[in-house]
């Protein structure tokens, strides 16, 4: 069924839920993405996290876009070689040219099947007009769930830390 929209009037875009834009990567382990104990490297954890990022942040603003931040990249449990890695992600809020993305990474053992939360990240990004290569306005996100309108505040509040760390003030 085709997701409800809403009018922006500021803008004259349409609103599009969360649900619109979730995304899911998944990819096996293999040697070469592995560090000397097996384990995937936590750069190629960042470049996955960065592309799972970009797949909702492209199918939410329908535009290209660009990292401008990532923050709070948090390495709990290993990935090991032969296990497969899975990447969520979700539009935690859209400001105006820029949206927060939340990332989350699992690993899955293919031999019991079980699953282990291993990364956060939250990845900011801009969105950029094709013809003029310069910022343009984001369509709003429509939050329905508890869960969503607690990620959509905390994301306002990340914001905050991220233009004071930018621009030296808040
Ligand atoms: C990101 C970029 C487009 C911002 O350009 P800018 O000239 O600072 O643009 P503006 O001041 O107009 O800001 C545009 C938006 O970026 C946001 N922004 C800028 N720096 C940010 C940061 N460090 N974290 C989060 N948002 C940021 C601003 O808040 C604004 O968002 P808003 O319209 O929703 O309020 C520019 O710095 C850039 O092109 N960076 C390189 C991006 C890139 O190549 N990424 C690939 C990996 S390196």
């Amino acid at each position: 069924m085709k997701p409800k929209k809403t009018r922006n009037e500021a803008d004259g875009h349409e609103g599009k839920p969360v649900s619109a834009s979730q995304s899911e990567m998944n990819e096996i382990v293999l040697p070469a993405q592995t560090n000397p104990l097996g384990k995937l490297l936590g750069g190629h954890v960042m470049h996955l996290v960065d592309m799972a990022a970009a797949m909702a942040a492209h199918r939410h603003s329908g535009s290209y876009v660009v990292t401008a931040s990532v923050d709070y990249i948090d390495f709990r449990n290993p990935v090991g070689l032969g296990e497969i890695v899975i990447l969520k992600s979700q539009v935690n809020r859209v400001f105006h040219t820029s949206l927060e993305v939340g990332v989350e990474v699992y690993s899955e053992n293919v031999l019991t099947g079980e699953r282990k939360h291993t990364t956060s990240a939250f990845v900011t990004f801009v969105a950029i007009d094709e013809h003029t290569r310069k910022p343009k306005p984001v369509p709003p996100l429509i939050v329905k769930t508890d869960e969503e309108k607690r990620r959509f505040e905390d994301a306002g509040k990340r914001r905050e830390v991220r233009l004071a760390l930018r621009y030296g003030k808040k």
